[in-house]
């Protein structure tokens, strides 16, 4: 669903990245965390007519995979074809994930070129050969700095743990090849002084800056004791490190080094969104990389914090049993885009609970938003024969609603399309559908329609009409996160014969009042949002 438009054709897009995600396991509900908001914020920008790219994918060489696929028992490239197709692509399918493509990190398109740009960096004598040893983490699949071990206790004691993993971590002597990442500390350092907005939250930004003023050592960016990876073009007992091979799918999906025009008009990304845990390789390892290289960086990186259970992060390592399926399958599609979002500040950590869920479900999607709807359709259908009504003499009433509507879209495209704030943008969108159930409850048409003469007849349908033109800004404001039920309501508005498909209507129009004719064809549709089962097993 990419714009089009003449108009467009040769502009820079507005690109987008996720994490592209191990495939040692199914995806879980932190991965569809990240790909849920990245999906929310290129939508948006949809909807303001700009154009987008949308870019999600995999990360499938380095030990971990490997050790997961020995342990499965088949061949790492199996085990990623096996998971990418039947676990992770229906996962984005079924969450209505709108990526413009998928990269995967064994493909050739990929692994070509980051053999030439880790040649070329060695040509520049960015890259030098010597030998490290140290604690590493595979489940970070980084080298850890002594100082920031854990003591082991229990069955691990005498041992040091990774602090993300809790696991011991296993000591690495290699000859490598390394990337001379230590000397580009003071360019880092002026980069993020000229670019404040360049990591975000602030707290992030401060986390790394003052990690970089502490002074980088070298990065390692080969390894020799395994083999699934790229090889390193000079030398083939070595494979690229799986970090400097994944960070440069952000190049390489968007033609770096064999599409130069989709390469200029993409890259590079405006939005990095990233969880806490991988902010460094982002935020420090991959600006110099592209610095090396003489490639311009990425406007923002964006890092969100943990979802949690039980007081610690959800990972694969801590299965919680809950499923974003198991999910779906309960509230909807929709609703579970929309929670997330919605219940959690982005960049803070947040807890998932069934309970909360439940709760804002009921009282934000079910009551305040799908009753508003349900009520208007079914008022315009018994008082005016389902044709919505013209509003003659709208009075101060009206216009508060106006007002409240012109500052709901004015805020939300702020807070969504600009500052990644989706509490906050979504939240003005639900203040303003209080707002109109609020003037329902004032203006009681359902008393007005009592009286049979025409100056009331004329007030009920002021009253209906400014209502439906309410819904409908809000089907444009809430489609990027809710797009199924959203056109659910712009079918049921009749809207779409006069004003078109509801993915064309532009957020910057969505106050301007009086869009919805008179005359529509006003239905009572489906119910947006059921009233839940009792869960299974309560
Ligand atoms: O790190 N809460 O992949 P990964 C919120 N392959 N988000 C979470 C989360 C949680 N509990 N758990 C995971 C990798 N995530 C590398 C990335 S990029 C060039 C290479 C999300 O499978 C969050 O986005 O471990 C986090 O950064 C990412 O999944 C890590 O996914
Ligand atoms: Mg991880």
């Amino acid at each position: 669903m990419a714009a089009t438009g003449e108009e467009q054709q040769g502009a820079k897009a507005f690109y987008v990245t996720t994490p592209i995600y191990y495939v040692n396991d199914a995806p879980h509900l932190g991965h569809a965390y990240t790909t849920v908001a990245g999906d929310v914020l290129t939508r948006w920008h949809r909807q303001r007519g700009e154009k987008v790219w949308y870019l999600t994918g995999t990360d499938e060489h380095g030990q971990k995979v490997m050790r997961t696929a020995e342990a499965n028992g088949v061949s790492p490239q199996e085990w990623c074809d096996r998971l990418v197709e039947e676990a992770w692509k229906p996962l984005w399918e079924h969450l209505e994930i709108a990526n413009d493509d998928f990269i995967r990190t064994t493909q050739e398109r990929h692994t070509a070129r980051v053999r030439e740009f880790v040649q070329d960096l060695y040509d520049k004598g960015e890259i030098y050969q010597g030998s490290y040893e140290g604690p590493y983490c595979v489940g970070c699949e980084e080298y850890k700095a002594p100082g920031d071990l854990l003591d082991g206790e229990g069955e691990w004691a005498g041992q040091k743990l990774c602090p993300v993993h809790k696991k011991p971590v296993d000591i690495l002597k290699e000859e490598n090849y390394f990337f001379r990442l230590s000397e580009y500390g003071p360019k880092l350092l002026e980069h993020y002084e000229r670019h404040p907005e360049f990591i975000q939250p602030e707290s992030a930004r401060n986390e790394v800056v003052s990690f970089v003023r502490r002074g980088l050592e070298d990065l390692s960016i080969s390894r020799s004791t395994f083999d699934w990876g790229v090889k390193v073009p000079w030398d083939d007992k070595h494979v690229i490190y799986v970090w400097i091979d994944a960070l440069l799918n952000y190049a390489t999906a968007v033609g770096y080094g064999s599409d130069q025009a989709k390469f200029e008009e993409t890259f590079p990304a405006d939005v990095h969104l990233v969880g806490k845990d991988i902010l460094r390789f982002h935020a420090v390892i991959w600006p110099a990389m592209l610095m090396a290289q003489g490639l311009p960086l990425p406007g923002k990186v964006v890092a969100h914090g943990w979802l949690m259970v039980g007081g610690e992060k959800m990972s694969k390592s801590n299965l919680t049993g809950i499923k974003p399926q198991d999910l779906t399958g309960h509230f909807g599609v929709d609703a579970y885009r929309w929670y997330f979002l919605r219940g959690i500040q982005f960049g803070q950590d947040g807890s998932f609970s069934w309970e909360d869920f439940s709760v804002r479900y009921t009282s934000e999607l079910a009551n305040d938003y799908g009753n508003l709807a349900s009520r208007v359709a079914a008022m315009v259908n018994k008082y005016f024969d389902g044709l919505l009504p013209e509003a003659k003499g709208a009075g101060e009433a009206e216009q508060a609603v106006r007002d409240g509507l012109a500052k709901a879209v004015a805020e939300a495209d702020r807070r969504i399309g600009d500052e990644l704030d989706f509490s906050g943008g979504i939240l003005a969108v639900f203040d303003f559908v209080k707002q109109v159930n609020g003037y329902l409850t004032e203006q009681q048409p359902w008393k007005v329609a009592k009286d049979t003469s025409p100056e009331a007849q004329e007030r009920l349908a002021t009253i209906l009409y400014t209502a439906a033109e309410s819904l409908r800004a809000c089907a444009v404001l809430l489609n990027p996160v809710m797009p199924r039920t959203s056109g659910l309501l712009w079918d049921s508005l009749g809207a779409e014969a006069a004003l078109g498909p509801l993915a064309e209507q532009r957020v910057q129009d969505a106050a301007r009042w009086g869009q919805l004719p008179a005359g529509s064809t006003v239905t009572k549709g489906a119910v947006l949002f059921p009233r839940l089962e009792e869960p299974k097993d309560a």
